[in-house]
């Protein structure tokens, strides 16, 4: 996998966000668009699914609960298992019974895992539905290094913390190809927050073309350069313009309730 590590140590962060933690965004999905069936992958301690109050399905090979996952849910579908697996193991539509109607993909930060979970993920969708995407923004290049221990390259941070991966590249990949979805890159902080929305659960583009795509993949490197040209054609919007349901609805282009 290219990685250009001949233009270390240019650690310059170029892109702050500056609009509310991702987070406070999620929480205000489900508070408008009031979900009946919610997927998070990549679960973690907890801290995001809790935020889904009726339907939930949560999917990670390694949880690690913090925080009261069931709460006051209607129903909760554990899967202690990768996305892969989960994906080609479950029988979604007959566990839920309708539509995923919003998801959010934060599971292991390799782009064609992402781009993976996304078309697994559209197919359980409606046209009404929000798919979000974490990590996706990243503001420079070493938290978009491709593996979280690089030892070489972590030493070199100055926040060796935080991690995104290199999921930008899927996302490079759905504006290519995938021109028909609504993609909406919000500041949210610390690393971005994308929501996918005009969904089309028929779509074949990117399972059809997967070969090809994980190669274009391959070919991106991730230098300043390269990031820098990236998130300025993203087109980043402030999280203030979906700050209510009336907002959010008309900036990701869903029906009203
Ligand atoms: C960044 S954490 C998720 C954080 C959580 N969504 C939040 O916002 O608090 C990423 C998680 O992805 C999980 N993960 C790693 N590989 C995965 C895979 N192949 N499929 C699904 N989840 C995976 C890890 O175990 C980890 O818990």
């Amino acid at each position: 996998m290219a990685e250009a590590t001949s233009s270390f140590p240019d650690f310059r962060r170029f892109h702050h966000h500056r609009g509310a933690n991702y987070q406070t965004v999620l929480k205000n999905a489900h508070a408008f668009l009031r979900p009946d069936w919610y997927l998070e992958v990549g679960v973690n301690t907890g801290s995001t699914i809790t935020l889904a109050e009726r339907c939930v399905i949560g999917v990670d090979p390694n949880f690690k609960f913090s925080a009261d996952v069931v709460g006051k849910k209607e129903k909760l579908f554990l899967f202690q298992q990768t996305s892969d697996a989960f994906f080609a193991g479950t029988d979604v539509p007959a566990l839920a019974g309708g539509p995923i109607d919003i998801a959010f993909l934060d599971g292991l930060h390799e782009a064609e895992v992402l781009l993976r979970d996304i078309f697994n993920t559209e197919r359980l969708c409606g046209p009404n539905s929000v798919i979000f995407l974490h990590d996706c923004l990243p503001g420079d290049i070493y938290m978009a290094r491709r593996h979280q221990f690089d030892a070489e390259i972590r030493k070199l941070t100055p926040h060796p913390a935080t991690w995104t991966g290199d999921v930008w590249k899927a996302l490079a990949i759905l504006q290519k190809y995938r021109k028909d979805l609504t993609i909406t890159c919000l500041d949210a902080g610390p690393t971005g927050l994308v929501a996918l929305s005009n969904l089309d659960p028929h779509s074949t583009v990117l399972p059809d073309a997967y070969d090809d795509l994980f190669a274009e993949i391959q070919a991106m490197e991730t230098t300043h350069e390269t990031l820098k040209a990236f998130l300025a054609a993203c087109n980043i919007t402030s999280t203030a313009r979906v700050a209510s349901e009336a907002e959010m609805r008309e900036t990701f282009g869903l029906k009203a309730a």
